[in-house]
């Protein structure tokens, strides 16, 4: 089978965040089953948000004209077969770093919502209350499933559980277990 291509974009400011750590075992899955992985961690690169300022939506336009390091990850988006964005749950949602970056996906809605046809999608999810309905990480979930099916990607799949302290989900062994298997499925299924 051909070489997959998967990009992991994690946008935790903590390097030892919990969602980092499970995209880490994610993408230690993935390089296991024989996968190229292209990591993007957001807090060392520059992501600005969207400014409307719909050159990408002109014709004849060639995407994102703002100059920042999401010009680099929209490149590898493009390329991959499967795509994973992991997020800390900030005030309900995925965090303001992650937010950035699927406004700039705005960019590749100008391609008739297509741009991301055939790819897979997976998103992990840390938060510090108890399930995914009181932390507020369903808005997450639905926010990555809209993003999803308007660009005409796959529907995705979630990976998400709780802690609080950084590093402490090394401590969820079947979390763990269960990040691994992700990355092997999304390179080899
Ligand atoms: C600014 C901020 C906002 C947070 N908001 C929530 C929240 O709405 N719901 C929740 O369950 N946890 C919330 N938390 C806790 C984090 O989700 C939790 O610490 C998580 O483990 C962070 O993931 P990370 O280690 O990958 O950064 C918040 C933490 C911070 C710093």
């Amino acid at each position: 089978m051909d070489q997959r291509s998967i990009v992991v974009v994690e946008s935790s400011p903590r390097k030892a965040g919990n969602s980092s750590l499970l995209a880490r075992r994610l993408i230690e899955g993935a390089g296991s089953a024989g996968a190229r992985v292209e990591e993007f961690a957001l807090r060392g690169l520059k992501v600005g948000p969207c400014i409307a300022c719909d050159s990408c939506r002109r014709p004849g336009a060639r995407g994102c004209v703002v100059p920042d390091d999401m010009q680099a990850i929209y490149a590898a988006i493009r390329a991959a077969e499967a795509v994973v964005l992991a997020s800390p749950v900030y005030w309900f949602s995925v965090n303001a770093q992650l937010k950035a970056l699927i406004d700039r996906l705005y960019a590749f809605g100008a391609e008739k919502y297509a741009a991301l046809a055939g790819k897979r999608f997976a998103a992990i999810l840390v938060f510090g209350d108890r399930d995914i309905y009181e932390s507020g990480g369903i808005n997450a979930v639905r926010s990555v499933e809209d993003m999803c099916r308007f660009l005409g990607a796959a529907r995705p799949e979630f990976l998400y559980g709780s802690a609080d302290k950084a590093g402490e989900i090394a401590g969820n062994a079947e979390l763990m277990a269960r990040a691994y298997e992700l990355g092997k499925r999304l390179a080899s299924e």
